[in-house]
């Protein structure tokens, strides 16, 4: 099994192309926002349960930002999901639950991918993707459809 920051970054860019598939065909937006809300939350709570987990002792400034951005996700897709799938409103709603993703891919895949190569070693890394792995399972089950 790849490392734990190989997975997340799997995870955005699967997600990333359910963006692109959402932007480009409204023929899959049921299906692809029902992808979007298996895959999102199982996606972050996993992170929660082992990178930020692991790393907020060492770096809890950091950590504790992106949690912040979390919460503005977790937030920004709730409103997003209040929005009727073929009113004129959804698009730009996309468009802009896509920017504050983003905005945290990125967040993650600088600063905290540094950090957690820094402060955790190799071991751990790939210990780590299991127990993801295993909490995104536990998660989707969680999710009513
Ligand atoms: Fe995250
Ligand atoms: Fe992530």
């Amino acid at each position: 099994m790849p490392h734990i920051l190989e997975l997340i970054r799997d995870d955005h860019d699967l997600i990333r192309n359910l963006f692109d598939e959402l932007e480009s065909n409204p023929e899959t937006r049921d299906v692809r926002c029902i992808t979007l809300r298996r895959e999102l939350p199982g996606h972050m709570y996993a992170e929660e349960a082992t990178l930020y987990a692991y790393l907020r002792d060492r770096v809890p400034e950091e950590i504790r930002r992106s949690l912040e951005e979390h919460s503005q996700v977790r937030e920004a897709l709730a409103r997003f999901e209040r929005i009727p799938l073929r009113g004129d409103a959804w698009m730009p709603a996309l468009v802009s639950l896509r920017g504050d993703i983003e905005a945290h891919f990125a967040t993650e895949e600088g600063d905290v991918f540094v950090l957690a190569e820094r402060h955790l070693d190799t071991g751990v890394l790939f210990e780590l993707s299991e127990i993801f792995q295993g909490e995104k399972q536990k998660a989707a089950k969680l999710v009513v459809v």
